[in-house]
């Protein structure tokens, strides 16, 4: 079986939620610590395997490929202070093996959009989807990687889901399922953003996808959905048709950091587990008066 070489990153959306921070930079290079999300997922999708890395990009966009890519004057500069640690840091942001592609979604017309927008570089095989904003803490191994260990065993597309309270099912792609021969997650059917008095369950996707090429040509028919947007949901929807597609609760924790409160808690929740800084900010967290 084809094993999952490339992974898509869609990071062209507009990111409204964080206003004024998002006005003329990414919401996925906000950092968490010390890392911008889009390295935690970048990150993740190495740890899984992959080799490619494609980033769809849009406006105000450049300094994701600016962080990926060799910074000389910062090296020379680190180089020449004796600064070894901070040069090793700067330089070892992507292992030598792992290559970058940026496309350019000329217009922000939904997640669906811009994952056809990677068409022409993922080509017959399957691939993953991460949407950097959802930072998530995998338990024994990142979430692609299960992801990619699901793949393995049942060859077919995978959504990566979690339980949500119901009353935010209206946030998310939520999901119906049945139990598979191999006790997996049957998906038999995908709705995009339910109200919670219409949602079929409370199993939301998450911002992970190992998708089959497939999913292109359902995306090129899809019409615009929710929001006027062309949605990925929708293209999942109609792949279902044809393929089974499985529903994988990671095992970890998930951080939405395209939310204010999200982004918070990661700051806090890594700022704790952080190698250097744990301690004293633990320390420092239990002079707060709350
Ligand atoms: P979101 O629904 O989080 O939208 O997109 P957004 O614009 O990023 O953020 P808000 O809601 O306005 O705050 C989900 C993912 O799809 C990407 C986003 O970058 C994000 O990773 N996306 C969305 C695109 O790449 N292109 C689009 O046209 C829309």
């Amino acid at each position: 079986m084809a094993m999952i070489r490339k992974a898509v990153f869609p990071v062209a959306g507009l990111g409204t939620r964080f206003l004024p921070a998002t006005k003329a930079s990414p919401k996925e290079m906000l950092p968490v610590v010390d890392k911008p999300l889009i390295q935690y997922a970048a990150e993740e999708s190495e740890a899984a395997g992959i080799s490619q890395l494609i980033f769809i990009t849009g406006r105000a966009k450049r300094s994701i490929e600016d962080h990926f890519d060799k910074a000389y004057e910062l090296e020379m500069e680190l180089s020449n202070a004796g600064k070894r640690d901070l040069l090793e840091i700067v330089r070892n942001i992507l292992p030598a093996q792992v290559s970058c592609i940026y496309l350019r979604q000329a217009e922000a017309l939904g997640l669906g959009h811009a994952v056809l927008c990677a068409k022409p570089v993922v080509g017959h095989e399957p691939f993953a989807v991460l949407l950097a904003d959802d930072l998530i803490k995998g338990e024994g191994q990142g979430a692609v990687a299960q992801m990619a260990d699901m793949y393995e065993r049942h060859g077919c597309s995978i959504l990566c889901v979690e339980e949500v309270p119901w009353e935010e099912t209206n946030k998310y792609g939520i999901v119906e399922t049945t139990p598979g021969p191999q006790g997996e997650l049957r998906v038999t059917s995908i709705v995009e953003k339910p109200a919670p008095q219409d949602a079929k369950s409370n199993l939301a996707v998450v911002g992970r996808y190992l998708l089959t090429p497939r999913i292109f040509a359902k995306l090129e028919t899809t019409e615009r959905g929710k929001g006027g947007e062309i949605q990925l949901t929708d293209a999942i929807s109609a792949l279902l048709q044809d393929e089974p597609v499985i529903a994988y609760p990671f095992r970890g924790k998930r951080y939405d950091c395209g939310s204010k409160l999200g982004y918070l808690q990661a700051q806090v929740e890594y700022g704790i587990a952080h190698k250097d800084l744990g301690e004293d900010f633990r320390a420092y967290l239990r002079t707060l008066e709350l």
